[in-house]
């Protein structure tokens, strides 16, 4: 049996997980010290190519960069067995939710691109993940994983007749996402939510067979009380069926075919693209962006990355806070070296750079109110390296981005969803972006 094309390892430390490892979702070393740890999939280059096919199912289409693949192909399966699982799961998605996955729309906004007054040579794109399965991005880290799990039990790793619960913590998008795909995939699924959970997101999550766990915040408690609960649960024994790469780095390969679905759509623009402007609540959204595109463009599919920028509110920004932490080692102009050089700095001692918020925040923007921003390393190196910057956007400007959103394209995104265009707008005031400047926001999430 020759090894898989690619690799699970930890960003932080370098642990490699064993090829037949059938949860390599976490680092075992993770919380023994105070280095940022989190599992990665790493692509054998040599072996790989940026899929070409036309495929609507992104998890068919980018198949060739998929862990789940690899192992399934060193395991001697065809490529027509895991096509044919891959199409079963989704047919279940479907039968769940209405639809399973497919490619999402990316176009240029005529009416976005002239309300910021941007020439016909630049303009507005948007990315619309409002049709997606449960009406967000979210559902495509977690296909991932599931591919992952059923791979392994179809391989005779893991034992269909006896799997253990998943878990996440989320109160939002993320968990109804988990709820239709672990329904799916006919897998027992613990949810665990804020006390002031909205009651409907709740009742939802009940009839896709969810067991739904309130978490009141304890006195003198730091951290969101629903992540430290799931936190207990994993430690008992449940899998994290989370969107959190530092829970189960798997879920950023799921993420990534967003990724893979902009680097194909922008290698087709004359022009390429020149900012990419992403809202970041725990992060993995920024983080699978960022490494599909840089794959992308190691693998020759993409000429040169955008500048990634991040959206947050004034209500929390971990993110930005752990930003400005690195950022202030580093000359006004950092080469790759230095980049690299303060990531390692920044990345063994964690806790100097990345704190969880203070305060509980409150935002119309409520999918980016995670107190810590987990996938934070991965997203604070993609906006130096590519010349980005974290926003930090108030709440007029996030009313205003969700008002121009769905009035100029019609696209019922939700404040959360169109944030991204709360820091577009604020980087073309600022005078960032010029008027031949090409941006892409993407619209994640639908209004409920
Ligand atoms: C609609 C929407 N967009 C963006 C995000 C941010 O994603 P992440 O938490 O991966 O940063 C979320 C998170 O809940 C969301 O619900």
């Amino acid at each position: 049996m020759s090894p898989p094309a690619s690799t699970i390892r930890c960003a932080g430390c370098g642990y490699a997980a064993e090829p037949d490892d059938p949860y390599p979702f976490r680092c075992p070393r993770a919380g023994t010290d105070d280095t940022d740890h989190v599992m990665t999939r790493v692509l054998g280059l040599a072996a790989t190519s940026f899929p070409r096919g036309g495929e609507e199912n992104p998890f068919l289409r980018y198949r060739a960069l998929m862990h789940s693949c690899h192992v399934a192909t060193a395991r001697g399966f065809s490529d027509a067995r895991y096509r044919r699982l891959v199409a079963s799961l989704d047919d279940s998605v479907a039968g769940v939710d209405g639809h399973g996955f497919a490619v999402t729309p990316f176009f240029r906004s005529r009416e976005l691109s002239e309300a910021l007054g941007l020439s016909p040579a630049g303009g507005v794109w948007v990315k619309d993940e409002t049709g997606s399965v449960s009406g967000s991005h979210k559902g495509r880290h977690l296909m991932g994983v599931l591919i992952h799990l059923a791979v392994m039990e179809e391989a005779g790793l893991l034992d269909s007749g006896d799997r253990r619960d998943l878990a996440i913590a989320s109160c939002g998008n993320a968990a109804l996402a988990a709820a239709v795909v672990a329904r799916a995939g006919g897998w027992r699924l613990t949810v665990f939510v804020p006390a002031d959970a909205d009651p409907a997101i709740v009742g939802r999550l009940g009839d896709l067979g969810a067991e739904v766990v309130a978490c009141p915040r304890e006195p003198g408690e730091r951290g969101d009380p629903a992540y430290l609960r799931l936190r207990e649960r994993l430690a008992g024994g449940a899998l994290p069926f989370t969107t959190q790469g530092n829970e189960n780095g798997l879920a950023i390969e799921g993420g990534e075919t967003l990724g893979y679905e902009l680097a194909t759509a922008i290698a087709a623009l004359p022009g390429g693209l020149d900012h990419l402007i992403i809202q970041v609540g725990g992060g993995a959204l920024a983080s699978s962006c960022v490494q599909a595109l840089r794959e992308a463009v190691t693998l020759g599919a993409l000429d040169r990355l955008p500048r990634i920028h991040t959206v947050q509110t004034s209500g929390a920004h971990p993110l930005e806070r752990a930003y400005g932490r690195v950022r202030v080692m580093l000359p006004p102009e950092p080469g790759p070296e230095a980049v690299r050089q303060a990531m390692a700095e920044a990345t063994a001692h964690r806790s100097a750079f990345m704190q969880p918020w203070e305060e509980a925040p409150h935002s119309v923007a409520t999918g980016i109110l995670d107190d810590e921003t987990y996938d934070w390393r991965a997203v604070v190196e993609g906006m130096l390296t590519t010349g980005g910057r974290p926003l930090v956007v108030s709440e007029e400007l996030l009313l205003e981005a969700n008002r121009l959103a769905v009035s100029a394209t019609g696209i019922r995104a939700d404040p959360t969803g169109s944030a991204g265009l709360a820091g577009l707008l604020e980087l073309r005031r600022s005078g960032a972006i010029g008027d031949t400047d090409r941006a892409a926001v993407l619209f994640t999430g639908i209004q409920r």
